[in-house]
């Protein structure tokens, strides 16, 4: 007998799925893909400890025949393509045939499906590849896929599985990515019983679907673009310069509705962003490209995670273009530079002023009581420091919640009105500083930092390899002050949980430098000066009421370590002289 021999069909199924399933997000991708190749409105992902012991993908889809069902676990069956022809009008996103067989043969598999007008479906289930058991089933109106104990049966694979809440990280991306791709689809994503993320049909608002994925912070940022070419459109949302993130995370590529990842496309995104953005900032834009698939090759990698244009320079131009109308254009661009000199922030100043001293004219008569005050009135009657002091000491109990909120000065500062009658300007970064430090340095006291639960689902971060380094080596330092990392591999750390008061704040700016930082106390202080940089400073008259209360429950002793909340305090009858 000869030496070369032809490889059972468990094992080549086995070697194939070494390329496509690589971990349990590619199962998601591929399931999930094959829903939306069905004509599925919806699709639900459910997943039991990130999709390492169950994966279960839910369609509305087409369904399949009992002889297709059987079909379709065979190496290279797919009805997605018929000849050679086929593969240059690619728009389905599998045409290879090659994910059934492979996710069979790696796990315990169980497909339930039936065809629309049809009584009776079809349940197949395999254990690590193998002949089907073939069961009837009800009809279940599209397809059921269950996949538990992903690689039980490849112990190599199962040990280069990182830990289950990165694992969850990257199949809430395969599902995002997707369903960017396909706004028309409705989606679901479960986690152990729990909705962790959903998102309806939005084919007539693809901007909902962009905002549900970006996340309400970068949603009121996102302006629509596009540009239109022979054979050609770029479509999409990007961001305001104003909102960036550390990392490439936020920038995404489409082509024909693939999520691809492309180096030129990339680089023309941030070449066009390349004088709106602060030195190191990544900015956030999700750019849809379609052309005639003749004109792209989707079938260059394993995983159909990147493509070859026949064209990439007009595609990279176009796609730099549409960037670059969109910021020109933007909103953003338009009568609304800043600081302290404009006209339009000292007209806002002026207005202010003008308004206080419309309020303030009763004020002076509290200032000389002729009877002794009630607690009420002599609360009403504290000028917290006169002329112009530097405030550093603790104000009296009750001052910050009796100030009145009046305006906005230069998009940074609280003007309010005290009820003795000054103008007291507050800083609102200062008031959430301490605020923060305050509820941070309390829970630590009382070890609750360390143990709180996992609040946070979905953070990762792009480092340099050095800061990378030293965040991973001050896990444990870390940990003490409620923020748990991990390795996210490819560079990247995934965020598993931070302080409450963190959870919307950008990680970059701050993991590195509270890993840096000296101790606990050190660590604290720099969440809470970089949460409050964060800081709402254009809100309603309520919610700075609410700010300031808070301030006034605030221990004593924080006001020595946090930030000069008052940056003045100018009795009325200063202005008046
Ligand atoms: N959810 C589903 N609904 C209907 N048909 C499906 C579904 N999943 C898979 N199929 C059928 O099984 C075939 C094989 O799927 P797969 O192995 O992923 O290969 P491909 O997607 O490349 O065709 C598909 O071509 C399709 O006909
Ligand atoms: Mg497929």
């Amino acid at each position: 007998m000869g030496r070369v021999r032809r490889l059972p069909t468990d094992l080549i199924n086995q070697i194939a799925a070494g390329e496509v399933v690589e971990r349990p997000a590619s199962v998601v991708k591929e399931l999930a893909e094959n829903s939306v190749d069905a004509g599925a409105t919806r699709v639900t992902v459910r997943l039991v400890r990130g999709g390492c012991a169950n994966i279960t993908v839910i369609d509305d889809g087409c369904g399949m025949s009992r002889e297709d069902a059987l079909t379709c676990l065979e190496r290279h069956a797919t009805s997605k393509l018929a000849d050679a022809e086929g593969l240059f009008h690619i728009l389905t996103k599998g045409f290879r045939g090659e994910a059934i067989p492979a996710i069979a043969s790696v796990s315990r598999f169980c497909l339930v499906t039936s065809e629309p007008d049809t009584l009776a479906g079809t349940k197949l289930s395999i254990e690590g590849g193998g002949e089907p058991v073939v069961e009837d089933a009800p009809a279940v109106g599209g397809t059921r896929i269950d996949v538990d104990d992903l690689f039980f049966n490849v112990p190599a694979r199962r040990k280069f599985l990182k830990r289950e809440a990165t694992e969850l990280l990257h199949c809430e991306d395969a599902v995002t990515r997707l369903a960017l791709a396909h706004p028309e689809v409705g989606f679901t994503l479960e986690h152990e019983g729990k909705q962790i993320w959903a998102s309806p049909p939005s084919a007539s608002e693809p901007m909902q679907r962009a905002a549900a994925v970006l996340g309400s912070e970068a949603a009121p940022h996102l302006l629509s673009i596009a540009e239109r070419r022979l054979g050609l459109t770029v479509t999409g949302f990007i961001a305001a310069p104003e909102f960036t993130l550390s990392s490439a995370r936020g920038l995404m590529t489409f082509v024909n509705h693939r999520y691809v990842r492309d180096r030129g496309l990339t680089s023309a995104i941030q070449r066009a962003y390349q004088d709106s953005l602060p030195p190191g900032r990544q900015p956030v834009a999700l750019v849809f490209i379609e052309l005639d698939p003749r004109a792209v090759d989707v079938n260059v990698h394993p995983q159909k995670l990147e493509v070859r244009f026949s064209d990439p320079r007009s595609v990279q131009e176009a796609v730099g273009a549409a960037v670059s109308v969109g910021l020109k254009a933007a909103p953003w661009r338009q009568g609304d530079s800043r600081g302290p000199e404009t006209p339009q922030v000292q007209a806002q100043y002026a207005q202010a002023i003008e308004r206080f001293l419309a309020r303030a004219q009763p004020a002076p008569a509290f200032l000389e009581p002729a009877t002794p005050l009630s607690l009420d009135q002599s609360l009403g009657r504290m000028s917290f420091g006169t002329a112009r002091p530097t405030l550093d000491t603790a104000p009296p109990r009750g001052y910050f919640g009796a100030l009145r909120f009046l305006s906005v000065l230069a998009r940074r500062f609280w003007l309010t009105e005290s009820p003795a009658g000054s103008l007291v300007i507050v800083d609102p970064r200062a008031v959430e500083e301490r605020v923060i430090w305050s509820a941070l340095a309390t829970r630590f006291q009382k070890g609750e930092l360390a143990t709180a639960g996992r609040t946070l689902f979905s953070a990762r971060l792009d480092l340099p390899p050095t800061e990378r380094t030293r965040v991973l080596e001050a896990a444990p330092e870390l940990l003490e002050v409620g923020v748990e990392v991990e390795d996210f591999g490819t560079g990247s750390i995934s965020l598993l949980r931070v302080p409450a008061e963190l959870e919307r704040v950008e990680p970059a700016a701050w993991l590195v430098e509270t890993a840096a930082a000296a101790d606990a106390s050190a660590r604290i202080a720099v969440m809470a000066r970089r949460a409050a940089l964060a800081a709402e400073i254009m809100v309603t008259h309520d919610q700075a009421r609410a700010r300031l209360e808070a301030l006034d429950e605030v221990a004593a002793q924080v006001h020595a370590h946090a930030a000069r909340v008052i940056v003045r305090d100018l009795p009325v009858l200063d202005l008046e002289g």
